[in-house]
């Protein structure tokens, strides 16, 4: 029978690597969890809606990778794409916009984008995101910002960038895309780029083609156009960043993918992952939750790609699959002979419940079999019961490292904490 595959582009990730993903997600995690973000777990799929008036028409992901399909009820459904717009229906539908302030949430799990795949491309690819909802202030800015960067530092990535802009508020944006319009009014554009332009001009600023680039080269920029509120938020967001020694590249041609960015926008780039570099970006989105229904409160946060910072700590050496962020066992069982399995099995089971990482052996193997199963599991102990450990009721338990051994009775389960336990 032929083999299933799985579908095109999508990022999978088995032992022994998947332990490495699960170290840098549970890092990211952690820097979340530390600065009193709350856990969110969310749909992996929404309405349509949410995603063409959150994240915008004009944009790559809605208008050309969403994974969009009609449910059995008729309706609308849309693989999410992104975090931030769910995050948003979510607060809004259950009020939390209503209690304390700012909401402070972190989410992880599957993104699905049709993209072309390569390599730190996927079309299913794994975020941890945060979001900051209800604060105004430059402070939180500076929070999103420090919490991407000690996600990476706790990893122990040093080779990566961090651009920094500010896309400005609505007075500073609007007077900006005036004379942005009438500027790209004055170049020769075909009618896609054209209407794309007519949507939201600043994503031409976004196009990879070389001609819309040079084209492009002398309009105007959002920067030039902040007024003395959003020059003094981004003043202050950069003295803080200053402060809190992470360093960053002004970028102000910088307007990322999604519509709904506003204010402090950033990305941070990985020096050595070739083209798809970004591991991780975010901003400032302070009229999407108005956008959506919701209250008028401003927002902030990031997204932060686990398949792309595990490929960067790959590329800096700190991980490989020698290089396992890998638990090891405590202590790997093995019975010798049929009638010690039993044994094996209730010890095993009595070990696990004192909270030690225990395994055995299963299948009849020769021992020189099994003792290899232990050497593999990298457990740090090995226990190996026989005929006369069942008939004296103690075993010895052997150091797989230094391969001195230590007398423990079986039941003695102190005797085994204090042995595996340290
Ligand atoms: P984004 O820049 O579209 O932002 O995605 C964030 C990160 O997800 C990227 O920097 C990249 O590391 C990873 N990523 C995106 N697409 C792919 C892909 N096809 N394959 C692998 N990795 C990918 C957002 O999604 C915003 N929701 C972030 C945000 C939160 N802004 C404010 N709050």
């Amino acid at each position: 029978m032929s083999k299933i595959q799985s579908p095109k582009g999508v990022s999978e990730y088995f032992p022994p690597r998947s332990a490495n993903f699960e170290y840098v997600r549970n890092a990211m995690i952690a820097a979340a969890k530390n600065a009193g973000y709350w856990m969110m777990e969310l749909p992996i799929f929404e309405e349509t809606e949410l995603f063409v008036r959150g994240v915008g028409e004009s944009t790559d992901v809605v208008s050309k990778e969403m994974y969009t399909f009609e449910d059995r009820g008729g309706r609308s459904i849309t693989l999410r794409p992104e975090g931030t717009a769910g995050v948003m229906r979510s607060v809004i539908e259950h009020n939390l916009d209503k209690g304390q302030l700012p909401v402070k949430v972190w989410y992880s799990g599957p993104f699905f984008r049709a993209e072309r795949p390569q390599a730190g491309r996927y079309r299913q690819f794994y975020q941890v995101g945060i979001e900051a909802i209800g604060a105004d202030d430059p402070e939180i800015d500076a929070e999103v910002i420090a919490v991407a960067h000690r996600a990476f530092t706790s990893i122990g990535l040093s080779n990566f960038r961090l651009d920094l802009t500010s896309l400005g508020d609505s007075e500073s944006r609007s007077r900006h895309r005036k004379d942005l319009v009438a500027y790209i009014e004055t170049l020769d554009l075909d009618e896609a780029t054209k209407e794309r332009a007519a949507l939201n001009p600043l994503r031409l600023f976004d196009d990879k083609r070389e001609e819309i680039r040079a084209k492009m080269s002398n309009a105007p920029l959002l920067v030039d156009y902040l007024n003395a509120d959003a020059a003094a938020h981004f003043e202050q967001v950069q003295r803080l960043l200053r402060s809190f020694d992470i360093p960053f590249t002004l970028n102000p041609r910088m307007v990322r993918g999604l519509d709904y960015y506003t204010g402090t926008t950033f990305e941070f780039v990985h020096e050595g992952l070739g083209a798809q570099s970004g591991i991780g970006g975010g901003g400032r989105y302070d009229g999407l939750m108005a956008d959506l229904g919701g209250a008028n409160l401003s927002g902030i946060g990031f997204g932060l790609g686990v398949d792309r910072v595990l490929l960067a700590a790959e590329a800096e050496g700190l991980l490989s699959e020698e290089k396992l962020a890998h638990d090891p066992l405590d202590i790997f069982l093995i019975a010798m002979i049929p009638a010690a399995k039993d044994c094996v099995a209730l010890l095993t089971n009595s070990l696990r419940n004192l909270g030690v990482r225990a395994d055995m052996a299963y299948g009849d193997r020769a021992l020189k079999g099994a003792m290899k199963s232990a050497d593999k599991s990298g457990a740090r102990f090995s226990v190996v019961i026989g005929e006369d450990e069942i008939a004296s009721g103690v075993v010895k338990v052997k150091n797989m490292e230094s391969g001195s051994t230590e007398s423990i009775t079986l039941g003695d389960l102190n005797a085994w904490k204090g042995a595996l336990l340290h």
